[in-house]
């Protein structure tokens, strides 16, 4: 196992509190990192780097932990470019165009999925992610859903059975139930370690509170970890459901009641915000003040998806975060570092601490305040040891 030096970084986020400045962010200046194998072994002032085999000096850049990208689709074929320009002409989204892209999806080979999957892979690594979750959901048969989570596992052990996308045209929906909740979970389970459900009543394809309990409690108890799309188009059931039932994390909460934050903030379910979504489908945004001010965990995430959300880029996410979604620089970075690994329950991303995976994000700038300074300028590159 060798141990390499990262030195020369200008600002260090590290997201420990108990280092730095004394803030969440524990920020230190003039800073070094020590990653050995895999995990990180020191973190300091520059002076005081202990000696390594390696040796890599980013030259005055910013470094941050790598971005905790929790909610993705990026198993999938086809463009719906147009459905994306007809929205932009006033047409409003209901999930009718996630049936273009199973179609798309089924038709597709292995090697041509494999190949779409490591090209966004490389995408998301560009611009600073290091961890991903990836979702089925385009495939919407046993064997199409399957065969999604596997090609999904060669790239992230974050996987999420969403058989629950919608229900397939032509399929009985009671019956479409009954086949996610027995024969495709048993196939689906080995190869995903959450299951997620599209829990919106004003959209005609997905589903409603029962049956997303239905789909949540089967999922959970195959022994899945629970996430939830909730209240994305209305304010329906999805976010109290995910509450009651511990999920991970509830996602979109667009549209939220006052109940809804209660039960979010008395509760361990992370609010993952998207505003990705809101941008390409031109809805609101989310009231993700409201939820910072009542002491809710937020994560941000792109759900880099072909219908309402085709961007891979966490720092487009944070840009969008603070100043539309009113987040401070530093409550978005956080929000898609250590929130997002707080949304999947993970202690080893989304810290630059010792023992944490050696995951970074390199920043052409001084400081992570560039992330939203500069929108759309690619200042962030991911960095594994
Ligand atoms: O997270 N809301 C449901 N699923 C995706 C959209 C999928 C699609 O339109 O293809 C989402 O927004
Ligand atoms: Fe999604």
């Amino acid at each position: 196992m060798s141990s390499t030096a990262i030195t020369g970084i200008a600002e260090l986020v590290t997201n420990d509190p108990r280092t730095g400045d004394g803030t969440r962010l524990g920020i230190l200046r003039d800073a070094a990192v020590v990653v050995d194998g895999s995990a990180i072994a020191w973190v300091g002032a520059a002076a005081a780097v202990p000696a390594t085999d390696e040796r890599v000096d980013v030259g005055g850049r910013a470094v941050v932990p790598g971005f905790v990208d929790t909610h993705t689709h990026l198993v999938f074929a086809g463009d719906r470019a147009a459905e994306f320009a007809s929205r932009m002409a006033g047409v409003a989204y209901d999930g009718g165009g996630i049936a273009t892209t199973v179609d798309a999806t089924r038709a597709a080979s292995d090697e041509v999925l494999r190949a779409l999957l490591a090209g966004r892979m490389a995408e998301l690594r560009s611009q600073g992610t290091t961890t991903t979750e990836i979702k089925s959901g385009y495939g919407l048969t046993v064997v199409d859903e399957e065969r999604l989570l596997r090609l999904a596992r060669e790239c992230t052990d974050e996987t999420t059975f969403l058989g629950a996308h919608v229900v397939p045209p032509g399929a009985q929906r009671a019956a479409y139930i009954e086949l996610v909740t027995g024969e495709m979970l048993t196939a689906c389970a080995p190869e995903a370690r959450w299951i997620d459900v599209f829990c919106e009543p004003a959209s005609p394809h997905a589903f409603d509170g029962d049956e997303a309990r239905t789909v949540l409690e089967a999922g959970r108890d195959a022994g899945l970890g629970l996430r939830v799309h909730g209240n994305q188009l209305s304010a329906g059931p999805g976010v109290r459901l995910a509450v009651e039932l511990g999920a991970a994390s509830v996602d979109h909460c667009t549209f939220l009641v006052p109940a809804d934050i209660d039960a979010l903030a008395s509760g361990s379910t992370v609010a993952t915000l998207l505003p990705g979504v809101e941008f390409s489908s031109r809805s609101r945004y989310p009231a993700a003040r409201v939820l910072l001010d009542a002491g809710v965990t937020v994560a941000l995430a792109t759900d880099c998806n072909p219908g309402t959300s085709y961007t891979s880029s966490m720092p487009f996410v944070i840009a969008l975060a603070v100043r539309e979604l009113s987040m401070t620089p530093a409550e978005a970075l956080w929000a898609a570092t250590a929130g997002g690994a707080a949304a999947l329950r993970r202690h080893d991303v989304g810290v630059i601490a010792p023992g944490a995976r050696g995951d970074l994000a390199v920043l052409d700038a001084p400081s992570f305040v560039h992330l939203a300074y500069r929108p759309g300028v690619p200042i962030a590159s991911a960095l594994t040891l």
